[in-house]
């Protein structure tokens, strides 16, 4: 049994059931699932989860979930303390949340595991989505192991790792001449006409929640401390948002004492709707044509960006963008100090912290923690500079002249 009662509008308070739905029919904002949280504080405690499953399905009282889990083994990622990085950036208590180590080697799989949950709880029996790539791979793995029927949308130019990340697990992969707003848009039009569960269209409340356990673990794995700074990539914003709602729950919950924590976007500046929104002191998103090779999260029209924007501004937090340049080296520098391998949107948070340490908004002493949400080696083509191996002949000789060591 869940504590979870009903889907609400976020902008009317419109109460729907829990069903497949994610826009309120009145004013068309976004849904979101509610719960009795007085019933779900008498049954929620630290040391039950700390003695749950070693997966985010320790948290599986603050999830919607009724029914079995399926389960691939998301989260519990580790949580890294980053000696060598803080150092660099002039940070002495950094953190690494390494989201690369889930099983389809991104974020996504905590957020699909609870979609496809409740799919299944709907009686649907085949699941789609509309993806920049790490999405797609985790509901093909997801549906696989619910031996449930899988489409999945990407633009064309996704890169080919990810391509072969997703269609390893045999899904109908379906590769959409257009950027990921054009994706999204004929996805809608193909979720009116077929009773697919749509991950991030009709199952996007749940989907959401998913996305919760990441802000979880960081608190619990730092000793049920909510930490001071959290930067955070976005592409729909939305979980950046969790994050920020994950925070007050453990808070609202009495798990940890109330919450003081500083929320940062990042983005790529070639897709940068919620920061430019940030750091322009504007309340609207303006959707822009993405043009950035970090594609993960090339989102031009954020589904989520008006409430990301609010989670950052109330958390007095903030945001910051960084250049495709600035990107990578944010990937081999995060590499190259901590023996961490993120594809480039855990460079762009990298490339992010640093601007915000260097400018001294997050402080030197700050708990600071960085999300990295997807790993790097299913889109090695943008660092192939990186290899320039010493070429050798099969001998000591060869090596030693190579090397310039003088015997
Ligand atoms: C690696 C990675 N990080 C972060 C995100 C951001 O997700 P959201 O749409 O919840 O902002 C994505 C989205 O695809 C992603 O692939
Ligand atoms: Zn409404």
């Amino acid at each position: 049994m869940s504590f979870a009662t009903a889907l609400r509008c976020r902008k009317c308070g419109q109460e729907y059931p829990l069903q497949p739905q994610s826009l309120c029919n009145f004013c068309l904002s976004p849904l979101e699932v509610t719960y009795d949280y007085q019933a779900m504080a008498k049954a929620v405690t630290r040391d039950k989860i700390a003695g749950g499953p070693r997966s985010m399905w320790r948290y599986r009282d603050l999830l919607p979930v009724e029914s079995e889990a399926v389960d691939i083994g998301a989260g519990l990622t580790p949580l890294v303390k980053a000696d060598n990085l803080g150092r660099e950036l002039g940070l002495d208590q950094l953190y690494i949340k390494n989201d690369c180590l889930n099983p389809s080697y991104s974020f996504k799989d905590r957020a699909v595991a609870v979609a496809i949950a409740k799919a299944r709880e709907f009686g649907l029996d085949t699941i789609a989505c509309a993806s920049t790539g790490n999405l797609a791979a985790s509901a093909a793995a997801h549906a696989a192991k619910a031996d449930m029927k899988a489409y999945v949308f990407v633009p064309a130019d996704v890169e080919p790792g990810k391509l072969i990340g997703a269609a390893i697990y045999k899904p109908v992969l379906v590769s959409v001449n257009g950027n990921y707003d054009d994706v999204n848009r004929l996805c809608a039009e193909v979720a009116r006409r077929y009773k697919w569960g749509f991950i991030n269209i009709n199952l996007r409340p749940y989907y959401a929640e998913g996305s919760k356990t990441l802000g979880y673990e960081v608190v619990e794995q730092l000793g049920w401390r909510a930490p001071d700074c959290i930067v955070c990539p976005a592409a729909s914003g939305l979980l950046f948002t969790r994050v920020g709602k994950a925070l007050d729950e453990f808070s609202m919950l009495g798990l940890t004492d109330p919450v003081n924590t500083r929320l940062f976007v990042s983005q790529a500046a070639g897709s940068a709707p919620i920061a430019n929104a940030f750091l322009a002191g504007s309340q609207h998103i303006h959707p822009v044509k993405p043009d950035t090779l970090v594609r993960s999260i090339a989102i031009g029209n954020p589904a989520d960006g008006y409430y990301a924007l609010r989670v950052a501004r109330q958390s007095g937090g903030g945001a910051g963008t960084v250049t495709d340049e600035e990107a990578i080296a944010g990937v081999k520098l995060l590499a190259q100090t901590e023996g961490i391998f993120a594809e480039a949107a855990g460079g762009v948070v990298i490339g992010v912290l640093k601007k915000l340490a260097a400018a001294e908004v997050i402080k030197r002493d700050a708990v600071t923690v960085a999300l990295i949400t997807g790993a790097g080696p299913r889109t090695q083509e943008i660092l192939s500079s990186v290899v320039q191996p010493i070429t050798v002949q099969p001998n000591l000789q060869s090596l030693e002249e190579a090397l310039g060591v003088v015997a």
